[in-house]
């Protein structure tokens, strides 16, 4: 168990490191932590934190190293402005406050980082409000969510680096009258999570050599087995048969044969919505572009180009573990985008599984295409509701950045549902229209409908392309071609492969069943 709470009243219980959130106003009022700690060290602290310029600006964090204490080490956690607090500056100062944790702590084998917390205090009080517990508990799972993934580090091919061990957190919260077994559930909620997220870092990190469309169906029947999900994977022979002819023109330049992933949590008991809730996430193992080729400069991080298939994967695993009492299925169609003489050339012709033919302008415009495939065939489960997620263009990542995913929708209730979520979890989503005028880009001479467009409004033209293919069915598509990868660390992120979307997919099934 990573994350606990504390037994209650051992506030003086030793611990190799405890953590002190401040506010910048708490600086100027008086540090927090009187229930925790003593006057005289309180006047030290005070005192090294002067002495440090330590504003308590979100993101910044001082440790101080004890002697003669029950702490051995004490973490100052800036975590901004109280007007500016939240659930997710809190994730983002407790990832911080994990990637500080000094080397060489902790010195003993048991122990925890002790997250000392007083409830009756400012920026906790006001959560402690929102009834029940339940503000504390949200930002418990935030804390807990943080911790985790901020310690996250992908170090399996590295032979000369020890794994950082990872210490466990212990919430210290003084306990009059808050809901312990709210708090006990949003830790255990929080840990599910964070697998997740981390399960699918370690996905996209794994070199394209190692994750291929062949060995991430493994992975994916593995996970269903140990979760018990449903799990069925369509080899090429099967593909072939349900005529996923878009699907195999993007396979059919890779000497790797494509996969097609089907897996279903379906709830024990009593199920409160039949119609299951459908999520399809695109997994190109590796994006070379086709004969349609991308630069080298980077073409190394397309092996990341499956993140929307591992956020899906990872979802599931996660909601195995929550039991929602809804059907949730996941779709996730893997090829390799390659070049051979076998390739998809431009100007091909192909006709996708739903019957309408595309004409390929450009062979790096593949995510579209294995998409349109899964995106039919999710109709068969008569969903009540379809969400793609995909690394679908760079021209998302010019509009939003790495800061934010775009959300495309012919469905209001079903956008308004994902923003909900998206607002719940701390992922951020920004809507781009789809007015019909978007569809011109795609008109072909040809066939039914082209790949691409010119460049105007890709993220725009690439989910109108979708749209055509889950026509009669609520559904949204999420572009999270920038939030997938982080060129830097920062907050509750690592340099490379983020995680993105399993948060959200997520609370999209939490939601969905409370709607
Ligand atoms: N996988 C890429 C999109 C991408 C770009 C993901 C940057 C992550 C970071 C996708 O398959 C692609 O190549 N899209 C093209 C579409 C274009 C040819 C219409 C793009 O965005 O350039
Ligand atoms: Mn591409
Ligand atoms: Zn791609």
């Amino acid at each position: 168990m990573r994350l606990r709470l504390s037994p209650p009243k051992s506030g003086a219980r030793k611990a190799p490191l405890a953590i002190l959130p401040v506010c910048e106003e708490d600086l100027k009022s008086g540090l927090p932590g009187k229930p925790f700690l003593s006057e005289a060290l309180l006047r030290f602290v005070g005192e090294a934190i002067r002495a440090e310029s330590f504003e308590a600006k979100a993101g910044q964090a001082i440790s101080l190293h004890l002697s003669g204490e029950n702490i051995d080490c004490l973490l100052v956690l800036g975590l901004g402005k109280r007007a500016e607090f939240s659930a997710d500056a809190l994730r983002s100062a407790m990832g911080e406050a994990a990637r500080r944790v000094p080397k060489g702590i902790p010195k003993q084998e048991k122990g925890a980082a002790a997250l000392l917390i007083d409830p009756r205090q400012e920026p906790w009080s006001a959560a402690r409000q929102e009834g029940a517990g339940s503000g504390l508990a949200r930002l418990a799972q935030a804390a807990g969510e943080g911790w985790i993934l901020g310690g996250y580090a992908f170090l399996e091919h590295k032979t000369e680096e020890a794994p950082t061990t990872s210490l466990p957190l212990e919430l210290h919260l003084l306990n009059d009258g808050v809901d312990l077994r709210g708090l006990e559930r949003a830790l255990r909620r929080a840990e599910t999570i964070a697998e997740g997220v981390t399960l699918a870092r370690n996905l996209a990190n794994a070199p394209a050599n190692e994750i291929h469309p062949v060995s991430l169906a493994a992975r994916a029947k593995k996970l269903a087995r140990r979760l018990g999900l449903n799990c069925r994977v369509l080899d090429e022979r099967a593909i072939r048969k349900e005529k996923m002819g878009a699907l195999l023109g993007v396979a059919q330049g890779s000497d790797a044969p494509p996969r097609f992933i089907i897996i279903e949590y379906r709830p024990k008991g009593r199920i409160k919505r039949p119609e299951p809730l459908i999520f399809v996430g695109k997994a190109i193992t590796f994006d070379s572009g086709g004969l349609s080729i991308k630069p080298a400069k980077g073409m190394e991080e397309m092996k990341a180009d499956m993140s929307g298939g591992a956020a899906v994967l990872c979802a599931l695993g996660a909601i195995a573990q929550l039991k929602p009492a809804v059907r949730v299925i996941g779709l996730i169609p893997s090829a390799e985008n390659m070049i051979s003489g076998r390739a998809v050339k431009p100007g091909d012709v192909i006709r996708a599984r739903s019957g309408l033919t595309i004409e390929v302008i450009n062979t790096d415009a593949e995510g579209r295409l294995i998409l349109a495939d899964a995106l039919d065939y999710s109709k068969r489960f008569k969903p009540r509701m379809v969400v793609d997620i995909a690394t679908l263009t760079g021209a998302c990542v010019v509009a939003l950045g790495d800061v934010v995913s775009g959300l495309m929708s012919t469905d209001p209730e079903t956008a308004a549902l994902v923003r909900r979520a998206a607002e719940a979890c701390g992922e951020r989503v920004w809507e781009l229209p789809l007015h019909k005028e978007y569809f011109e880009a795609l008109k072909s001479d040809t066939a039914d409908l082209k790949n691409s467009g010119n460049r105007n409004a890709g993220a725009i033209t690439a989910a109108a392309f979708l749209s055509r293919f889950i026509e009669g069915t609520p559904w949204a598509h999420l572009d999270i071609a920038g939030t997938a990868w982080s060129e830097k660390e920062g907050g509750y992120r690592n340099k490379g492969a983020t995680g993105a979307g399993v948060r959200l997919l997520v609370e999209l099934a939490s939601q969905y069943e409370k709607a």
